[in-house]
């Protein structure tokens, strides 16, 4: 695997390999001494043009943890903010040697565009509204394990609800790819005008009633409201949003024992997500924290590592 740009680049078979292996790297975030020798003399550029909590520090980590020399750059700070364009900074850092680009951008499609300039290898962190495919491996990572410790099996056969702003988000493009490839059925549900354009063609159940939902899902993955890319109103009022489409303290009882809550963070609480919800005893949210370093850990290994090296 050269680069990883979206969920649809990997198979069945890759996915269980990174999931295991996240596995395996997840033990490592416990140690006391957490740092292995795999990528000892690599080197990787978390390059962020849009703000990032936990993607950033999460890959910056498992390069850190793996042994790899990894610096930040930004827009801000760098000579993107004189006007030099991104090609320019890119093919700049690229001719330093670097192993790996880390790239987070507003732009749908930016990722790939800078794949096809660099000979590095380049792992997408959010390109606009498109995709972000190591959360929905992270995801799939936190489910499978729930879904194991319950007892209820893997994520081959389980239903996961995806709800809310599904508009702008680029975590569900990628969760759809690869909850099919794994064999999940993916739901959709949010107000019509957060249903993104084409929504009908992704394969997965577009629904109306929030509630029923609820019900029946294995897992309910509750996507935050964007705010800061909505440039016009997409619901009445906070209040409306919240009754019909937050995962509330009342809702969270009709979900099935077994069932998780997930959301990728970062949450707007008492808006998609109540504080009884986001907290709650069957609530992913920290879990999926966590398997971020471990899976971006497992990704960067297979990407940069050799055999015998972990
Ligand atoms: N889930 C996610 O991508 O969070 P950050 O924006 O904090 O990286």
């Amino acid at each position: 695997m050269k680069h990883l740009l979206s969920a649809a680049d990997l198979s069945f078979h890759e996915i269980i390999e990174i999931l295991d292996l996240a596995e395996e790297m997840h033990t490592v975030q416990s140690r006391p001494i957490k740092k292995l020798p795999a990528l000892r003399g690599k080197t990787i550029i978390n390059m962020f043009f849009e703000d990032s909590t936990r993607t950033r520090t999460s890959f910056e980590l498992a390069g850190k943890w793996l042994s790899a020399d990894t610096l930040n750059i930004s827009g801000k700070g760098s000579a993107v903010s004189k006007g030099e364009s991104m090609k320019d900074t890119m093919l700049t850092l690229d001719s330093m040697g670097v192993d790996a680009f880390i790239i987070r951008h507003s732009g749908s499609g930016s990722v790939h565009q800078a794949a096809s300039w660099v000979k590095a290898s380049v792992l997408n962190a959010g390109d606009g509204a498109h995709e972000h495919p190591t959360q929905a491996l992270l995801d799939a990572f936190a489910m499978r394990r729930h879904f194991r410790e319950q007892g209820v099996g893997d994520l081959d056969g389980r239903t996961i609800l995806i709800a809310g702003d599904l508009a702008h988000s680029r975590v569900v493009r990628s969760n759809v790819l690869l909850l099919h490839t794994l064999g999940a059925t993916v739901q959709l549900c949010a107000p019509p005008t957060l249903l993104p354009a084409g929504v009908q063609y992704w394969g997965a159940e577009v629904l109306d009633d929030f509630d029923a939902a609820i019900e029946g899902a294995d897992a309910v993955m509750m996507l935050r409201v964007q705010k800061e890319r909505m440039s016009s109103a997409f619901f009445p009022s906070e209040r409306e949003y919240i009754d019909g489409w937050g995962l509330t303290p009342q809702r969270i009882t009709t979900m099935k024992p077994t069932a998780a809550i997930c959301h990728p963070g970062p949450m707007n609480r008492g808006l998609e997500i109540s504080s009884a919800a986001a907290d709650a005893a069957n609530s992913l949210v920290l879990d999926q924290v966590s398997a971020g370093v471990a899976v971006r850990m497992s990704v960067l290994y297979l990407m940069l590592g050799g055999e015998g090296e972990k």
